[in-house]
């Protein structure tokens, strides 16, 4: 499934201040392409990726997902494309603290009614390394252990795009090299179309493709 972002604009206001983070963003990810979005602290890296899921709207411009336009469905519409087809591993892993490892893992799965949630749940906990964690809460697990939930989470449904930001973004270097790996090989396995976000040079190299925003613009 393909990105496609056209002159991509956002801006906010606040009083009489105009603030835009991104400012005519254009480029094309392809099926099955993966891609780094590097940039400095405020150059608009999140925005671009709340864009990409639909969280939030540009203020001008296009985004077309699988060659259809994205940004102008409704969002129920946007919330049930995102359900069925894009993984989404946030900065602060987002998993729901009153579910165990297990349970967040199965809350996409039930959501696209897909039976077996459960055995598919335990199939991932084993995959990402963690089948003796399952019955533990977020508050239970390191930061490696519920980053690793959160990929499994965001891979369960075997989705054709995977959006990460900054998934290494809160671990030291060695868990975070281990985690990447695992995301990565994950990524060729399913042939996933995906971005993912980060400040790190040596991350961002290691997909083929490298995408850098200085102040709202792509460097090309
Ligand atoms: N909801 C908002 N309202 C007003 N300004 C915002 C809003 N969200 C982001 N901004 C501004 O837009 C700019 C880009 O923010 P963004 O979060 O996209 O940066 P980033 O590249 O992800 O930075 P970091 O690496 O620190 O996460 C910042 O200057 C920020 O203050
Ligand atoms: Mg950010």
């Amino acid at each position: 499934m393909n990105i496609n972002l056209k002159y991509i604009s956002k801006s906010y206001h606040q009083g009489s201040q105009t603030i835009t983070p991104l400012k005519d963003i254009s480029f094309e990810l392809n099926s099955g392409q993966m891609a780094s979005l590097l940039g400095p602290s405020g150059s608009g890296k999140s925005t671009l990726f709340q864009l990409i899921c639909g969280i939030q709207s540009p203020s001008s411009g296009e985004i077309w997902l699988d060659n259809r336009r994205f940004d102008t469905l409704s969002t129920d519409e946007k919330t049930n494309f995102r359900g069925r087809n894009i993984g989404i591993i946030f900065q602060n892993y987002a998993l729901v603290p009153f579910l165990t490892a297990k349970e967040n893992i199965m809350l996409p799965l039930q959501i696209n009614n897909i039976s077996d949630a459960q055995n598919i749940s335990l199939r991932w906990l084993d995959k990402v390394g963690l089948a003796n964690r399952a019955h533990h809460f977020p508050n239970q697990l390191s930061g490696g252990e519920q980053q690793r939930i959160a990929i499994a989470r965001a891979l369960c449904i075997r989705p054709t795009i995977l959006l990460a930001d900054e998934p290494t973004g809160q671990l030291d270097t060695e868990t975070g090299q281990l985690i990447i790996d695992l995301m990565f090989n994950f990524i060729d396995e399913l042939k996933i179309t995906a971005l993912i976000v980060t400040h790190d040079l040596a991350l961002a190299q290691r997909c083929p493709r490298v995408l850098e925003l200085k102040k709202g613009q792509l460097q090309l």
